[in-house]
């Protein structure tokens, strides 16, 4: 049977209180919206349809090419918004899934089994149904004397004894897509003044036809995102279910309740990480990895055996060895390379330190090259901004640069030089040379005016 499937956008979210279009909140990294496109994909295949409508725009531009839009305007209820998919639908389906954006949770193994109640279902329409202690928000799922599914009731017109039903509409269906095409135009518009596609249930139903209604087994997952305390809840789980995940993949979490890792990032075998650590957007992890307490990495790669304490990296690369922290920061660009150490309050920023580079106090690294087993000693400051533009710092292996000195780029130090303790460097250091003091001059015994060296560049 082909299977398409259809997930509504396009509502308001006027209970988030917000100015961004509610499916655009971010739900451990990501648009809430990419939840339910990724999973349905997952599922059938192929691209949803998504009904978008307030805020278009800004979702279709979150969504990409990840599913195809259509846009429901004004919104006049799900029914309405189903019908406005109906174009791109018809004729290219036997049965449609139809979901809601807010429902991220619903996991792969339910949409399956939705399908597949369907798929054996004499009726025209197996839907998706949840008990809650807390029914709150929910349509009620009113069953017949011979407890067949009969109709969902809104709460906003249901009866004393509905309301006491516990047994709820997610809003999740698989339906038979023509049935639907000709049960849509019979939804009647409600008190509220819009088209209801629960509606769709009762009329079923009426003709004499069976619904089913499976029940979610794990009722967290039918936590539908409508005001920013289900946010919360929402993240809270999603949480739980990727630290879950990755200590199962063989990852330490000494405590998953102060452990933030987003969707996407990956972590290898035999990492441990410590609390109050966010692992954040497209980060990849290596195996035996130290990190944290108190560490934010953000869209970084990270190699193998490395230790991060205390240190929030940013669109950073980090190879096998390194070390890294208390206190260090990498900024986008920065790339530290196998076996690099560096301390406490270092900072580098769009810059390569090759192999064995140490750098272990108080440093700041920004825009340079620096070549293999260089010493930077403490307080050591790139001077890479003039007032207007940045400038380059190279340089050469084995270099020692002495604590506290300014490296005023344009700057090109060779290898095996050295500079000492609090040099300005303002001019090139060719290979093997010393240069000491303010401005640096190369070291050598002075014995008359004519061996200093000359202003302008060496
Ligand atoms: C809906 C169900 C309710 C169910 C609940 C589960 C209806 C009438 N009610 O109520 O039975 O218990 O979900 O969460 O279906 N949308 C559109 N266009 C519209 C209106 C809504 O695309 O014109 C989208 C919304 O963006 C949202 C979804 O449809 O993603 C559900 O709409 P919402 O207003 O959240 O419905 P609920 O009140 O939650
Ligand atoms: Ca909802």
């Amino acid at each position: 049977m082909k299977i398409a499937a259809v997930i509504l956008a396009a509502g308001q979210g006027t209970r988030m209180r917000s100015n961004l279009p509610k499916v655009l909140h971010p739900l451990a990294g990501k648009p809430i919206i990419h939840y339910s496109i990724e999973t349905i994909r997952s599922v059938t295949g192929q691209s949803p349809v998504v009904v978008i409508g307030h805020g278009a725009d800004k979702v279709e531009k979150a969504i990409g090419g990840m599913a195809h839009c259509v846009v429901q305007q004004p919104q006049l209820g799900t029914a309405h918004a189903v019908q406005v998919a109906v174009p791109l639908l018809k004729g290219n389906c036997d049965l449609l899934l139809v979901t809601a954006a807010d429902m991220p949770l619903i996991s792969l193994q339910t949409y399956q089994h939705l399908i597949e109640t369907q798929e054996s279902n004499t009726g025209p329409v197996t839907m998706l149904s949840v008990e809650l202690a807390d029914p709150h928000g929910f349509g009620r799922v009113v069953r017949k004397a011979d407890d067949t599914v009969g109709y969902i009731v809104e709460e906003a017109q249901a009866t004393p004894e509905q309301l006491a039903i516990r047994e709820l509409n997610t809003a999740i269906y698989c339906f038979d897509a023509e049935w639907l095409w000709s049960a849509l135009p019979k939804i009647k518009v409600s008190p509220k003044g819009e088209y209801y596609l629960t509606d769709a249930i009762g009329i079923a139903t009426a003709d004499g036809l069976t619904v089913q209604a499976i029940r979610l087994k794990d009722p967290e997952e039918a936590i539908g995102i409508n005001t920013r305390v289900h946010l919360a809840e929402a993240e809270a789980v999603l949480r739980r279910r990727i630290n879950t995940r990755w200590m199962l993949e063989g990852v330490t979490i000494v405590d998953p309740a102060t452990t933030y890792i987003e969707a996407d990032v990956q972590i290898g075998q035999d990492t441990i990480i410590w609390p109050n650590t966010h692992l954040r957007g497209k980060t990849v992890i290596g195996q035996n990895c130290v990190v944290g307490p108190n560490t934010i990495i953000e869209d970084c790669q990270i190699g193998n055996d490395c230790t991060i304490l205390a240190a929030v990296l940013e669109q950073a690369v980090v190879e096998n060895h390194v070390e890294i922290g208390p206190y260090g920061h990498l900024r986008k660009g920065a790339h530290l390379a196998e076996g690099v150490h560096m301390g406490n309050f270092g900072e580098v920023k769009n810059s390569y330190l090759g192999p064995g580079v140490k750098m272990g106090h108080f440093s700041y690294i920004g825009d340079a090259t620096i070549g293999k087993d260089v010493n930077i000693g403490a307080g050591t400051i790139t001077c890479n901004f003039d007032g207007v533009r940045k400038h380059k710092t190279v340089i050469g292996e084995n270099t020692f640069i002495g604590s506290d000195t300014m490296l005023v780029a344009p700057l090109n130090i060779g290898a095996n030089a050295k500079t000492g303790a609090g040099a300005v460097v303002t001019h090139d250091v060719p290979d093997n040379t010393v240069v000491v003091g303010v401005p640096a001059r190369p070291l050598k015994k002075v014995t008359e005016e004519k061996d200093l060296p000359q202003d302008g560049k060496q």
